[in-house]
Formats: C-alpha cells, sequence, structure tokens
C-alpha cells in the first residue's frame, strides 16, 4: 500500500520521493520476480482541509475531492505508478466497509464512549473542529490564529488558548456544549505493540523503529475515532447523526475497500489479501504517517480479529526539501508532478532516477535542479545511456546487429562475467530491504563495469588487428547491455521496456538474468535509439526562474485575495461595454483630493471620466497620451459637479494602491476590450 494523498491538491516531489517511486520499484521488482503482488492506492477523500478548501472556493467538499483525485490519479498513471487499483474513500465500497468495521468494533465493545465540552458554533448550529476556530494569539497576540495553529508565530495552540475564540465559519462567538464521541483506548494494546515491534520487527528503520519505541516509552492514550462533522463516514450508530469517523480512522481502512473493490472486478478472493498469515503487507509512507501505520491502524486491525494481518514492515521515509528550503503546499514552493509531466514530457525515468538516488530514506533530502541535470548528464547519459548505445552501434557496424557467441573467454573476461552476475543478487537485496538508493547505485554499477570493459579492451582500434577478439568484447558487452535492460526496470521503467524492444529481450524476468547469456549467437538486434538526452543549463535556469517567481509572489503576496465572486455567463460579460481610449487631457477635480478628471477619445467621441486614483498619480499631466481601458456603457454619473461618462479600468494591490490597466500596446483608440 502507499498512503493515500488527501484529494485537496496536486502530489508533488516530496510525496513521489518519499512514498510512491519507491513503492513502485519495489512492486515491480516483485512482480519481476514471479511473486503475487498487490499494489494499492487511492485518494484520501475526508477530513477538514477538504471542507475549509470547499468553503473558500464556495464549491462542495465532492467538487473539490472530484477535481483532485482526477489530476493525481492520472499523473501518477503518467509517470508509471503501477498500481493494481487506485480508488478513493468516498466509493460506495469504502463506505459500506469502514462503516462495518466501526460497527463491529462497536458492538464488541472495543470502543469508550465520552462526553466531553467542544466548542460549538450557535449560528450555524454545529460543532466546530479547530481549524474553524479563530482568535487571538495568545503567545505573539495576532489576530486570526487557528485553533490548533497560529501561523504568524508558528505555536501550536490548543482552542481553549485563543483569546476570544470565535467561528471562522459565521463570525460569532462560540459556546461550549456537551458532545459525545468514541475512543479506541490505544493503551490497552501496548504490551502487545511492544512485543510484536519492539520485540519482534528489530530490522525496521530506525527512523521507524525508534519513533514507535517513544510513543511506547511515553504511554498511549485512547483516541477519539469519532468527529462532529458533516464531511466524511457517517458514525453509523443510533444517537450519533451529524457525526461521521475521524478521518485517520477511515482512511486506513481504504487499502482494505480498495482491494475489494479490486477483487470484486477481478473474481478474486480479497480475504486471502488481508487474513492469509502468507500474505506480506507493506506500508509505504512519510515520516508524519508513522504513528497511524505503526500503532493506530495496526491497533484497529488487531481489535477486529478475524485473522486480518498487521504490516510485515512500514518503511517509512524523511522529508525532502526543495532547493534548501522546505517543500510546501501553501506557499506553491513545490515541483508538481502534473505540471512536471507538462514540461518534461517523455522523461518519466530521469525524474524517477533522480527522486530515487537522492531519497530520503535515513535523513530529510534537498532536491535541487543543478543536481537533476547533473545526474541526468553525469549518470543517466554519459554513463548508462553511452555504454548502452556504444555497444548497441558496433555490434550493427561489425555484425549488422547480429549477436556473436561468447567464446574464447580470456581470464580477464571471466571476472567480468563473475561480476556481472553477481548483480542481479545484489541488486534485489538492496530492494528487498527498502535500500533502493544503495540498489539504484549498484544498477549503475554495472552500466560503469560495461562502460570500463568497452574502454579497456577498445574493440574499434582492435577491430583491424584481431576481429576474433572483438566477437568476444561484443558478446560479453551484449550480455551487459541486457542484463541492465531488465534490472533496470523497476527504477527506470519506461527506457528499460524501451531498451528490452531494441535489443529483442521478449523475457523481463529477474532471475534468468543470473545467467550469464541472455542474448543468444546469431539472435539479431535492432537500431540503437536513444534513451536520454542532455538537460540544457536553460532547463535549469527556466526552472530556477519559474521557483524564484514563487518566492517573489510569496513575498508580495503574504495576503489572501479576495474570494471569487458569483460566476457570470457570456452574456452577462458580454453586456459590459469594455474598451481602450486615449488620455487627450488629465487634471486635478478641485475640491476633491482623490479624483482625476479625465478626457478621453474615444475613437467616436471625447468623453470626460472622473477616477478616483488621484492619490495615486500625483502628477496628472504626464497621463496624456497614455491609453487606458473604461467601461463605455458604464451610467453616468456626477461626481463633484462633474458628470462622468464611463469608468476607468484599474487593478487594487494588497495597500489599496490603484494602477491603471493598460494595453500592453498602442492600439486604435475605441477597441473593444473582451
Ligand atoms: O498524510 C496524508 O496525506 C494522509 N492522507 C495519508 C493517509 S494514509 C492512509 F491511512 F490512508
Ligand atoms: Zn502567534
Amino acid at each position: 500500500t502507499t498512503a493515500l494523498p488527501y484529494a485537496n491538491g496536486p502530489v508533488h516531489i516530496g510525496h513521489l520521493a518519499g512514498v510512491y517511486i519507491p513503492a513502485d520499484t519495489y512492486v515491480r521488482y516483485l512482480r519481476m520476480k514471479g511473486a503475487e503482488v498487490l499494489f494499492v492506492g487511492g485518494s484520501d477523500e475526508h477530513g477538514v482541509p477538504i471542507t475549509i478548501k470547499a468553503e473558500k472556493e464556495g464549491c462542495t467538499p465532492q467538487d473539490i475531492v472530484d477535481r483532485y483525485h482526477e489530476l493525481i490519479k492520472k499523473s501518477f498513471e503518467e509517470l508509471g505508478i503501477s498500481y493494481n487499483i487506485y480508488s478513493r474513500t468516498t466509493s460506495k465500497m469504502h463506505a459500506a466497509t469502514a462503516s462495518e468495521f466501526f460497527q463491529k468494533l462497536y458492538n464488541e465493545g472495543k470502543f469508550i464512549e465520552r462526553e466531553s465540552e467542544q466548542y460549538f458554533d450557535p449560528e450555524r448550529q454545529k460543532f466546530l473542529s479547530d481549524r474553524y476556530i479563530v482568535g487571538t494569539c495568545p503567545k505573539c497576540g495576532a489576530e486570526g490564529a487557528y485553533g490548533d495553529q497560529c501561523e504568524k508565530c508558528g505555536s501550536s495552540l490548543s482552542p481553549d488558548e485563543l483569546i476570544n475564540p470565535h467561528s471562522q465559519l459565521s463570525g460569532a462567538a462560540l459556546v461550549k456544549k456537551m458532545t459525545k464521541h468514541w475512543y479506541l483506548p490505544l493503551d490497552q494494546y501496548e504490551p502487545w505493540l511492544h512485543e510484536w515491534i519492539l520485540e519482534g520487527h528489530k530490522e525496521w528503520k530506525t527512523n521507524v523503529y525508534g519513533q514507535v519505541k517513544s510513543w511506547l516509552a511515553a504511554g498511549l492514550q485512547p483516541r477519539a475515532v469519532t468527529r462532529d462533522l458533516d464531511w466524511g463516514v457517517p458514525v453509523p450508530i443510533k444517537g450519533a447523526e451529524g457525526k461521521v469517523l475521524y478521518v485517520w480512522f477511515d482512511a486506513p481502512i481504504g487499502y482494505i475497500s480498495n482491494t475489494k473493490e479490486l477483487c470484486e472486478k477481478t473474481g478474486d478472493n480479497w480475504e486471502r489479501w488481508w487474513k492469509d498469515s502468507d500474505t506480506k503487507m507493506v506500508h509505504f509512507i512519510g515520516k508524519d504517517n508513522i504513528v497511524f501505520h505503526c500503532i493506530i491502524f495496526p491497533c484497529m486491525l488487531k481489535a477486529y480479529g478475524d485473522g486480518y494481518i498487521v504490516p510485515e514492515n512500514v518503511p517509512a521515509n524523511e522529508f525532502l526539501n526543495l532547493e534548501n528550503d522546505k517543500i510546501s503546499t501553501s506557499r506553491n514552493w513545490a515541483v508538481w508532478l502534473h505540471e512536471y509531466l507538462q514540461e518534461f514530457p517523455g522523461k518519466q525515468d530521469v525524474l524517477r532516477y533522480v527522486l530515487t538516488a537522492n531519497a530520503p530514506e535515513t535523513k530529510d533530502n534537498n532536491f535541487t535542479w543543478k543536481d537533476y541535470q547533473d545526474r541526468n548528464n553525469n549518470e543517466l547519459l554519459s554513463i548508462f545511456g553511452n555504454f548502452v548505445n556504444r555497444t548497441i552501434v558496433l555490434t550493427h557496424k561489425y555484425y549488422n546487429g547480429v549477436v556473436p557467441a561468447l567464446e574464447n573467454l580470456t581470464e580477464a573476461d571471466q571476472a567480468v562475467v563473475k561480476e556481472m552476475n553477481a548483480f542481479p543478487e545484489q541488486v534485489g537485496t538492496s530492494i528487498e530491504t527498502y535500500r533502493f538508493r544503495e540498489a539504484l547505485s549498484e544498477l549503475m554499477n554495472l552500466a560503469r563495469l560495461g562502460n570500463r570493459y568497452l574502454t579497456e579492451n577498445e574493440p574499434w582500434k582492435v577491430f583491424k588487428t584481431d576481429p576474433e577478439r572483438v566477437k568476444t568484447v561484443m558478446a560479453l558487452s551484449l550480455q551487459i547491455v541486457a542484463k541492465l535492460a531488465i534490472l533496470a526496470e523497476p527504477f527506470l521503467p519506461f527506457s528499460a521496456q524501451k531498451l528490452q524492444a531494441m535489443i529483442g529481450l521478449t523475457n523481463n524476468s529477474w532471475d534468468t538474468t543470473k545467467e550469464t547469456v541472455l542474448l543468444p549467437s546469431g539472435h539479431v538486434i535492432g537500431q540503437a535509439e536513444l534513451l536520454f538526452e542532455k538537460v540544457e543549463d536553460s532547463v535549469v535556469e527556466s526552472q530556477l526562474k519559474k521557483l524564484n517567481d514563487t518566492k517573489k509572489a510569496n513575498e508580495l503576496n503574504a495576503w489572501t485575495p479576495l474570494p471569487i465572486k458569483e460566476q457570470v455567463t457570456f452574456d452577462d460579460f458580454q453586456k459590459m461595454d469594455i474598451r481602450v481610449g486615449t488620455v487627450l487631457e488629465c487634471t486635478k477635480v478641485p475640491k476633491a483630493d482623490k479624483l482625476l478628471q479625465f478626457l478621453i477619445e474615444d475613437g467616436m467621441n471625447q468623453r470626460t471620466i472622473v477616477s478616483g486614483i488621484a492619490k495615486y498619480y500625483p502628477n496628472p499631466e504626464e497621463l496624456v497620451g497614455k491609453q487606458v481601458c473604461f467601461i463605455a456603457n458604464f451610467e453616468p454619473r456626477k461626481l463633484k459637479g462633474v458628470v462622468s461618462e464611463g469608468m476607468i479600468l484599474s487593478a487594487e494591490d494588497r495597500e489599496g494602491r490603484l494602477v491603471l490597466i493598460t494595453p500592453s500596446q498602442l492600439v486604435a483608440p475605441g477597441c473593444n476590450v473582451g
């Protein structure tokens, strides 16, 4: 399984490096080993942030998740993340599964019921989650701090600490009201968790093991698994109207629902994936999800019983930074997958390569565009691509593409054979132990071995003097190419498949690569095609410029633009007659410090328009000769004794400064804008 991404925004390189690429590498490898694999993903479509986003955009939460689910699903497909199923937590199957899960635990008395006082919005008649409660920060005095955090000073808060807490929805002052919730008593599972993880899984990654250990050392508390909210899976018991399952209760059940959904389609038995002691479940996640996948979800499964297995491993990764700064959705500091796919068509493998080579496996890591370029140019292109290309081109040059027999090996050749045959095992072991960076660097060592072998044997020189020897050299080089073509597939699926097709390999099974000869003598290979191409400096520069623009925009836009107004139709828009005019005269209106009086050439006549921008244009005469946009059919109005025949358009920035809107080139006065 891979963590279900929240469907309230697109996926970025941090998600990919931490979760989706390692998971895909792992399952591709397993499939090539002949293992029976089910790779389950999906979108996490519940939770408060989605409702807040909908509220802001004036649409429904369903609209939001529909939009992002499609975007995320499509971009995963394009990147080659090879899910067996990618579904969503708003599916029918999920509602039924999550609901039944809760119901059984409830019936069997596995929850604790507790009443507590919570903040209630008397106007909207609902309980508010922390994010919906705003007030004055007790630490720094900032207005508009949230019930869980002050964004000004970064302190984490609880709603009770806020001064003057009120509802973000209605602005109303809040009251406290009693409400009932159900809690999973995690403390009761402590001895089991201790034995299962701390005793039984010492091999887990140290970052994961360490986190579990410190959670257990601190002691676990009962966790509420329901919320007062109207977006989510309804709590399926009497008296719980208006309550839904907590998003972190329903989301991991999504792994089960999605398995069921798939098995229903394929006629498979879903239970064998979840309740068979031979099944090995692995959760790929980021470090912020460790407690949910190592403690809470396993406790849920344990509480449910009925043969449910718990994960064999949870190889969580740390975080990836971007150009030495924390990736941030709200600051748009990210490389978004859907944008990358658009801007770098056909270069999925380059991103996969760089993010694996640089994966935050043991500590936070940094992505830079310079490193992207270097790894592409100096590794993929110079080492992998170059070796493959030289070998294929020479085979065509000397033998019309026919593979020579691998015979007459020297002692040195035999050492190379031995060395190359060790790679499948080495790379495989690294993958099986979730050390993907190491696995990838091993793979590149195989390409390095090939390059070194060619360079040392110089077939292009030897061909004239000892053509027999060159047959051996080329035959052996071709076997290395073939091994690379297969072993690269989990990491670089597009290039590997292209290369396999190029050299006519039809079997990609991992274990066949342990054999020396994959391309028998007499086999004919196809023409060389380029696998990778150079990344130019200009590409790096333009990506850096894009990020820099983001940074500048962030500095400027530390404010929120006004909400989007009610939708208008094309007809509504057509009603406004917007035109360009040339300023003939511009003067201050006497006794009105805000107003400027314009005389505008509108193509047919001259008209007077008064505009409230005097403060921002202290030298109005400088506007003479400039072009402005104005609404030509605006109802005439008298302002300070002057009749204004239209309205001049200007932009209002965050400080309330008004800036005239001007066409980017001179146009004939009277032109329509639209
Ligand atoms: O952290 C997140 O993005 C969550 N949406 C992950 C959920 S994983 C699972 F439990 F579904
Ligand atoms: Zn604060």
